[in-house]
């Protein structure tokens, strides 16, 4: 077992990575002076799988837990499950000293971490994400919260959990397209910050979409390491933190575009990366080399590079709705050589359109 610190502070936290960790849950959790009643937030996939061994472990180190389960989806998070969640917790017993657990992917833990940051004001969370997009990125660094019918992710906090304990044994069970999605976000942190983790996820993509787990440990665990040394930096995302952005500028206008259906986030920022990589070659940042690279890695990945069948228009109109949404111009992080990233704000929408057409019909 591998131990990451996040370092902030007062505010910081290990993040434990290995198999069949989900033991330690019960060593971190008496460690952390946990006491009677405990909520284990859940959903509805994840709940028949690891809901009752998780349950077991922490009534067998004498803790009183309930098990909470959320529908699994997006769509389920959403103001009204907090409030729910938040009656389950008075229910249980919960008061300010107990502990939330959030056993599950993304949207558990940005639910079941934004209901901790609530409830009596705020009380600890620990999580254990069940997904890649959860082990190496939600689960880490603090944002929570839920969306609005008009926007994504818009009512939130920062909390920071407490611990993080990663088994990668969970993820034997997590459907292909989504082990897929996930690692699009371990590309994007060798692109953003790791020369040789980008090597590695090159050189081993038949390993890891066959989910060896000893191939997975190195990129899941670097990535954390990524993104805790630049939460650390910038918790509250003032400057530096903005670069785990690559790829989600043109992604968000991916996703909106496909109606949040069509595509899985980690699917829309292969595609985002692959039509900023296009940008970055426009304005002479990186050669055709880097954009063909950076193209056959995602690619190898089974993940997409070309919509062909929609509009360029409706990815623009999608992407100009984000920037309503923060009364700015658009925000790009572009690569400008491997592990190395700048933030431009100057981009035309000429501009943006020219790298869209160029990715489009999957050349480029
Ligand atoms: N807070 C942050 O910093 C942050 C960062 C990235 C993404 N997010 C959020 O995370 C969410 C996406 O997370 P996600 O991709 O994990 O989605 P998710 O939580 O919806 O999980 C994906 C699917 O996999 C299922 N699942 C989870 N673990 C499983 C397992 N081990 N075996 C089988 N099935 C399993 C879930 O039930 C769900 O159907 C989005 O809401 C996004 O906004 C937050
Ligand atoms: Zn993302």
């Amino acid at each position: 077992m591998t131990q990451i610190d996040v370092s902030l502070g007062e505010r910081s936290y290990p993040i434990h990575i290995g198999l069949d960790t989900v033991p330690v849950l019960q060593d971190v959790l008496s460690r952390l002076g946990a006491r009677g009643a405990v909520a284990i937030v859940t959903d509805s996939n994840v709940a028949p799988l690891y809901g009752a061994a998780v349950d077991q472990l922490l009534g067998e180190a004498g803790l009183w837990p309930r098990l909470c389960v959320l529908q699994a989806g997006e769509e389920n998070k959403r103001l009204d499950r907090i409030e729910w969640l938040c009656g389950e917790f008075l229910r249980a017993g919960l008061d300010r000293s107990s502990i939330v657990v959030a056993l599950g992917g993304g949207v558990v833990g940005d639910v079941a971490g934004f209901a901790a940051a609530v409830y009596m004001r705020g009380i600890r969370f620990v999580q254990v994400p069940t997904t890649i997009v959860a082990q190496v990125d939600s689960s880490v660094g603090g944002k929570t919260g839920v969306n609005h019918p008009l926007a994504k992710n818009i009512i939130g906090s920062f909390h920071q959990p407490i611990a993080v304990v990663i088994d990668l044994t969970l993820l034997r069970s997590l459907p292909d397209r989504e082990l897929r999605a996930g690692l699009a976000e371990v590309i994007k942190h060798g692109v953003i910050a790791d020369a040789t983790l980008f090597a590695y996820m090159e050189a081993n993509a038949e390993r890891l979409l066959a989910k060896d787990l000893t191939a997975l440990e190195y990129p899941i665990r670097r990535s954390c390491e990524i993104k805790a040394s630049i939460v650390a930096e910038d918790e509250r995302e003032q400057g530096l933190r903005a670069i785990l952005n690559y790829g989600h500028t043109f992604g968000h206008g991916f996703e909106a575009a496909g109606k949040y259906a069509r595509f899985l986030h980690g699917e829309a920022v292969a595609l985002g990366m692959h039509a900023a990589a296009a940008l970055a070659q426009e304005l002479g940042l990186v050669d055709e080399a880097f954009v063909q690279r950076q193209r056959d890695c995602i690619e190898a990945y089974g993940l997409p590079v070309a919509w062909p069948e929609m509009p360029v228009d409706v990815v623009l109109e999608a992407m100009q709705h984000d920037k309503k949404a923060v009364g700015g111009a658009l925000k790009f992080i572009l690569a400008d050589g491997m592990a190395h990233v700048i933030q431009r704000k100057d981009i035309t929408e000429a501009q943006t359109r020219a790298a869209l057409e160029a990715v489009r019909g999957g050349r480029g």
